[in-house]
């Protein structure tokens, strides 16, 4: 009788993990244009990533415009950066942008006190990063200094990029060979104030955020959107202080950083990981969507119009650097665990457009989760980057609701929901539904409702490998990218898709 119970038990639980998840895709609720900044990049002066990353200098051997990699330029532009955040992170709040202007012969040198105490010769400065996103057609995202710089020193970057009228500022931009104002709308003031960027308190931020915000002027080039330096994580108290204090005319945004990490003493490897690792990874990058919703929260308080943006201006998966590199320079690996981080965090970000209206993946070349990896004169696309190109279809396209129910992936006694998913709809009419499964070993079958609309054609690309732990690597570069996927059917007014274990889709019907 006992064995009959368990027998029925089993067969249950068998059937209920094997269950089809099941979804409605709310077309004519579609309204929210999902803001292309959400996919934005980050390059800090961190380890590879400037130098021998992005900028290789004007006399390497390898293709370079004005000292930036032609490879580098032409892979970013295929992924549409919408925008690129520079220089830091911690470092912002140590730079001195005068010090990387005019005769790169005669710039002072600047030691990299947080990430290495590398000695930096200033060769690549303001005008480099900002002819660099005229290369890129993405827009700059400067972050000033607020922790050791001025006042006058960030009004004055502002004037240097921004103003064509006979100023001080635009005399000396024009003496170094720009006559043109170059027209930076997005600034940071300040980054993680509570932390590297001179651990304040809240209240004490909100002041400096209001006097450096004051003497930061629009100009005919730009009409400023001006961040400020958020929350870490869960600290909720922050964004109702920031949100309290500040008006909101002197607010553009809100910013929030959140990484997927195991732990941050004992982070482990980019490549050699368990399960165990994995499940925690993963559900730290879901908690993401729990962030957003409760900072988002408290700014409905502040500002139920949601005029002012949360700004996820840092998020990545984080592990130790990879044997044999220098620990500060942060350079790890990228396998389908960060592909899934990326797939399910843009997932989030799409789902929360009405708020979320820009990010930053950190970062982008040799840097934590990043899209490009360099190697001397060879490089290579991380999974990540092929995630963000899949998922740039959803740029400035209509957000179309997408409720999920979704089966539990299952690890030991916990569990998180194993696929997530967002969609959209384009300027075509094109929709574009894109999924994760982070199941390891269960396929997740999932019927999407389309709300009686019928389409004539459809078409995917998955991203998957054989293992979870697969990544490209400089001898294997192509070994996980995006290819046609086909296991999937549209049945009465259903779209049924078959989701392998650890895998991204991205679909298009019309
Ligand atoms: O992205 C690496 C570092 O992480 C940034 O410099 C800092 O803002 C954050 O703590």
């Amino acid at each position: 009788m006992k064995k009959a119970i368990l027998g029925s038990l089993l067969l249950a639980s068998v059937c209920l993990s094997n269950a089809q998840n099941t979804a409605i895709l709310k077309i004519d609720s579609a309204k929210q244009v999902i803001n292309k900044h959400i996919y934005g990049h980050f390059a800090e002066h961190l380890g590879r990533c400037i130098y021998d990353g992005f900028y290789v200098g004007d006399t390497s051997k390898i293709q370079n415009t004005a000292g930036v990699r032609n490879d580098i330029i032409d892979a970013l532009k295929k992924l549409k950066i919408p925008n690129l955040r520079w220089p830091g992170g911690c470092f912002a709040d140590t730079y001195h942008w005068k010090d990387g202007i005019g005769d790169k012969a005669k710039r002072p040198s600047i030691v990299n006190t947080n990430w290495g105490d590398v000695t930096e010769d200033n060769s690549f400065g303001t005008h480099d990063f900002l002819n660099m996103c005229k290369l890129l057609g993405c827009e700059p995202y400067l972050s000033g200094n607020v922790g050791s710089g001025t006042v006058q020193e960030l009004a004055d970057w502002v004037q240097y990029t921004n103003f064509d009228n006979v100023c001080p500022m635009s005399q000396l931009r024009k003496q170094n060979g720009q006559q043109q104002a170059w027209g930076v709308r997005y600034w940071g003031i300040g980054n993680e104030a509570w932390g590297c960027g001179g651990h304040m308190t809240p209240e004490h931020y909100s002041d400096l955020y209001r006097q450096y915000a004051t003497f930061m002027n629009n100009s005919p080039k730009a009409s400023l959107f001006k961040i400020a330096s958020g929350a870490s994580d869960n600290d909720y108290n922050w964004t109702e202080v920031l949100m309290k204090n500040i008006p909101k005319g002197m607010l553009g945004g809100v910013a929030m950083h959140h990484y997927s990490v195991i732990e941050w003493k004992k982070k482990g490897s980019a490549t050699n990981f368990t399960e165990a690792q994995y499940f925690t990874t993963m559900k730290s990058a879901w908690l993401m969507d729990e962030l957003v919703t409760k900072h988002s929260a408290i700014m409905d308080k502040y500002d139920p119009a949601k005029k002012v943006a949360l700004v996820v201006d840092e998020w990545g998966g984080w592990y130790d650097g990879e044997p044999g590199s220098n620990p500060h320079f942060l350079y790890q690996q990228n396998t389908m665990r960060d592909a899934l981080i990326a797939g399910m965090t843009l997932n989030i970000f799409n789902n929360h457009a009405e708020r979320v209206r820009l990010a930053n993946l950190a970062q982008c070349v040799n840097v934590l989760q990043a899209v490009i990896l360099t190697n001397k004169e060879k490089m290579i696309l991380t999974p990540t980057y092929h995630v963000m190109q899949l998922y740039s279809v959803h740029q400035n396209a209509t957000m179309i609701p997408l409720d999920i129910k979704s089966n539990n992936y299952q690890y030991g006694a916990e569990t998180l929901p194993a696929v997530s998913g967002s969609a959209s709809k384009d300027s075509t009419g094109a929709i574009h539904i894109s999924l994760t499964n982070i199941d390891t070993k269960v396929s997740q079958e999932i019927a999407i409702d389309l709300g009686g609309k019928v389409f004539s054609k459809s078409s995917a690309q998955i991203i998957t490998s054989g293992k979870l732990q697969d990544y490209n690597s400089f001898e294997t570069p192509d070994k996980i990218k995006p290819t046609p996927f086909t296991a999937f059917s549209i049945k009465q007014g259903s779209l049924i898709v078959k989701l392998p274990p650890f895998s991204v889709v991205v679909l298009e019907i019309k």
